[in-house]
């Protein structure tokens, strides 16, 4: 597919950009299950309209699929009205352009439903099944059965996949092996929008395209890493989903476990989506084994009470509407890795996410070791920031200035985006690779298959206890406390004076 040179990548192993853009479009429709849905209004059409707008699909066909027995303009005035709610900088001009590339069709997720599609499709077909995680296997199926999965021109069929993919491991196999039937491998394109976000595949290249960094990224110059993912939101509108979810499903076993798998890397050889996802794997495939016997040690989980974020009073989470009042699922969750190889023995990685907590902040920081020798010095901290704002610190030490040899600490800042630069939301890159066919920034199935490995003693173990509790707005429960080393304290949530938001 022709790109122009509107959306440039860098590739770690190379100065040069990977120039990507404009995608020839006009043989290729998105299909999305799910249409009337909340991702669809709040997240993907938002982004298909952006990417319309910048000029990098214009030919590219949009047709819903749901439900509802709607019609074109039905489902038209649908998006309209998502697109004024969710999308920044809406422009009647531009919808005149958009809105006739929009069509639907209506039906159950049945094969005899779906094949409705058949006569609608060009060559390349992308489905996006914004659907409950209960209905991928199915959709994927009807979609199998219709005789969809495969171009009878020479074009190509992909199926995107939303997140969770399984609710533990014997559920993830099961899913993959109800997809295999009629889709393969490459044409699955598993979604964790973290790894569109721009932080984060930062991550790769500001580890690998700056020469510094490769001989103090190990043990013997790092003391700890921290990855914190704190939400002031609750529950909101998603009990059904989130009750039997709870926030190691949600958060940890995708996104921070990837942001963790991304951070403890070995270089790739070269930018190629097998060998990243490798590399990936064995990263996964090094960490110390979490057991019943040491679970105290690695594990904790907390639930939110009553509270107050800022001056806002907030009800605890047995009292959020449609939980059950005995819910035992966690709304925070914290976890200790240990990697068993030669770059990471003995540094802890300590990840945790919550809801309800003091502020959003979202941040992989790591702590270098204390400098040795007369100098006072503080340790230094390099931190890639996702919220409040996409940018990179680094807390390094300096002589304060005045007549005494003394150091304090100060922070370079590097805000992410400069002026005149453009920044893509996750979900627009990641429609732009799967339209692409790029798939280094979605997960191959042994990523998901290792991450539910590793968890599994934890869910087994939880299945038990009751989750600690934590006040709405604070900095998540105390015990928490329990899975770091010694001299080590967890990076404050709530912002401090003067950060920056
Ligand atoms: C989603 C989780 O995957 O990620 C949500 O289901 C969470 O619970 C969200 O709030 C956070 O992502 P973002 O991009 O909105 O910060």
């Amino acid at each position: 597919m022709a790109r122009s040179n509107a959306r440039k990548k860098a590739a770690p192993t190379s100065a040069k950009s990977k120039a990507s853009a404009k995608l020839d479009t006009s043989d290729t429709a998105l299909i999305i299950l799910g249409a009337t849905g909340d991702l669809t209004a709040r997240l993907l059409m938002p982004a298909i309209y952006r990417l319309h707008v910048q000029g990098l699909t214009t030919d590219l066909r949009i047709i819903g699929y749901a439900r509802p027995k709607w019609d074109q303009k039905r489902f038209q005035s649908y998006v309209y009205k998502a697109l004024k709610s969710y999308a920044k900088d809406f422009s009647e001009t531009e919808w005149k352009k958009f809105s006739p590339k929009l069509d639907y069709v209506g039906g159950e997720l049945e094969a005899e439903d779906v094949k409705q599609l058949k006569d609608k499709l060009p060559s390349n077909v992308l489905f996006y099944l914004a659907l409950p995680p209960p209905c991928f296997g199915p959709a994927a199926q009807a979609i199998g059965e219709a005789g969809l999965t495969k171009s009878p021109r020479n074009g190509w069929r992909r199926l995107m996949v939303e997140k969770p993919f399984g609710t533990d491991l014997k559920s993830a196999e099961a899913l993959r092996k109800q997809m295999h039937q009629y889709w393969d491998e490459q044409q699955v394109l598993r979604i964790d929008h973290f790894l569109g976000k721009e932080t984060t595949q930062n991550l790769l290249v500001f580890r690998f395209a700056n020469r510094f960094l490769e001989p103090v990224w190990n043990a013997e110059h790092i003391e700890q890493v921290q990855i914190t993912y704190a939400e002031t939101l609750g529950v909101e509108h998603r009990a059904s989903y989130y009750d039997h979810a709870g926030a190691l499903r949600d958060m940890l076993q995708n996104h921070l476990m990837q942001l963790f798998s991304l951070a403890a890397i070995e270089p790739p050889s070269c930018w190629d989506a097998e060998v990243l996802r490798d590399h990936k794997v064995e990263v996964l495939r090094s960490v110390k084994r979490i057991t019943g016997h040491n679970i105290k040690r690695h594990a904790v989980r907390g639930q939110y009470a009553a509270g107050k974020v800022g001056r806002k009073k907030l009800v605890g989470y047995l009292d959020e509407p449609d939980i059950p009042d005995d819910s035992n699922t966690e709304t925070f969750a914290a976890l200790r890795f240990e990697i068993d190889n030669w770059r990471w023995q003995g540094v802890p990685f300590y990840l945790r996410s919550g809801k309800r907590l003091a502020s959003n902040c979202s941040e992989i920081a790591v702590q270098f070791r204390k400098t040795p020798g007369a100098v006072h010095a503080d340790n230094n901290w390099m931190i890639f920031r996702i919220k409040p704002s996409q940018d990179m610190k680094l807390l390094v030490n300096a002589k304060r200035p005045g007549l005494e040899m003394q150091s304090h600490q100060i922070d370079l800042h590097a805000p992410y985006v400069r002026d005149g630069e453009t920044e893509f939301s996750a979900y627009e890159q990641l429609l732009m690779d799967a339209l692409e066919g790029d798939r280094t920034h979605f997960l191959r199935f042994d990523e998901v298959e290792w991450a539910w490995r590793l968890l599994e003693p934890v869910l087994n173990a939880w299945k038990k206890d009751k989750p600690d509790r934590y006040a709405a707005g604070s900095e998540g429960p105390s015990t928490q406390d329990r899975l770091l080393d010694a001299d080590h304290q967890w990076r404050p949530i709530a912002l401090a004076a003067g950060d920056d938001v």
